[in-house]
């Protein structure tokens, strides 16, 4: 794949603006070496507008409106997250889906209008335990695919995060052959739709951390993290990003 691996971070409803902004600031001091890797932020919104950065960092919003503007109270529209300088947005993760009651049809809006608006859109996806135990992991992700990239025309600004329900905050990490199937599938299901040669960039969530993350990134398929608890910790964050960029230089 040619587009550079990605390192995420989602802080979820974690750091204030002040708190962001220090975290990044003292973190782009350290990532100047950084060449091989796009590294994303994704903090709160109120944190979105004062990133201050630069390529190879982004910043992401966790979630947008799948409207322009309008009587939503409480809502931020994809625009407000360009106009704070994001490029991407994180749509369907599991906290969305599970605690908000988010379903594929909603997510599927959002998507649509995000890359209307020229932002590009992680959509994440992942089976819950359950799911995984009655052989259920590759429907889920077929009908989580299907129907939240459904009406998409072209995918190449789209990314996907396979997040495994189970794995997410709980220091379980999906095995090895579980992730490479897992995302063997999410890269054939999108050519099976759209045709052979386009190849979505299916980065991994759940439990990513400094000890895990070199043999998770050197697996077949994977084209980054996307990273909870361990993106809000500036060592352990920087480690995995230095971890990355080593290890796709080996690979370049
Ligand atoms: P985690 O979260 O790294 O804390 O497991 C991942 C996520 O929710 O995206």
């Amino acid at each position: 794949m040619k587009v550079k691996p990605i390192v995420a971070g989602n802080w979820k409803m974690n750091k204030t603006p002040s708190e962001g902004y220090l975290f990044v600031d003292r973190l782009k001091n350290l990532l100047l070496d950084i060449k091989n890797v796009s590294v994303i932020f994704a903090p709160p919104f109120t944190g979105l507008f004062d990133m201050n950065i630069k390529e190879p960092l982004f910043s992401a919003a966790q979630n947008c409106h799948w409207d322009s503007s309008g009587s939503y109270t409480g809502e931020i529209s994809v625009s407000m997250i360009k106009d704070c300088g994001a490029q991407y947005v994180i749509l369907g993760h599991s906290e969305r889906r599970q605690i908000f009651g988010e379903s594929d049809e909603l997510i599927n809006k959002k998507i649509t209008t995000a890359l209307s608006g020229n932002i590009m859109p992680i959509l994440c996806i992942g089976e819950t335990a359950e799911e995984r135990d009655n052989g259920k992991t590759n429907m889920i992700l077929n009908k989580q695919i299907n129907n939240g990239l459904k009406a998409v025309k072209d995918i190449k600004n789209c990314i996907v995060a396979y997040e495994p329900v189970w794995a997410i905050g709980t220091g379980l990490t999906a095995s090895n052959n579980q992730v490479e199937e897992a995302h063997g599938f999410i890269k054939n299901t999108v050519r099976e739709n759209y045709g052979k040669s386009q190849d979505i960039q299916v980065l991994y969530g759940g439990s990513v951390n400094e000890s895990n993350s070199e043999e998770l990134f050197n697996l077949n398929e994977v084209d980054g993290f996307l990273i909870g608890g361990a993106s809000l910790n500036l060592d352990s964050f920087v480690s995995i990003i230095q971890i990355v960029e080593k290890a796709q230089e080996k690979k370049l």
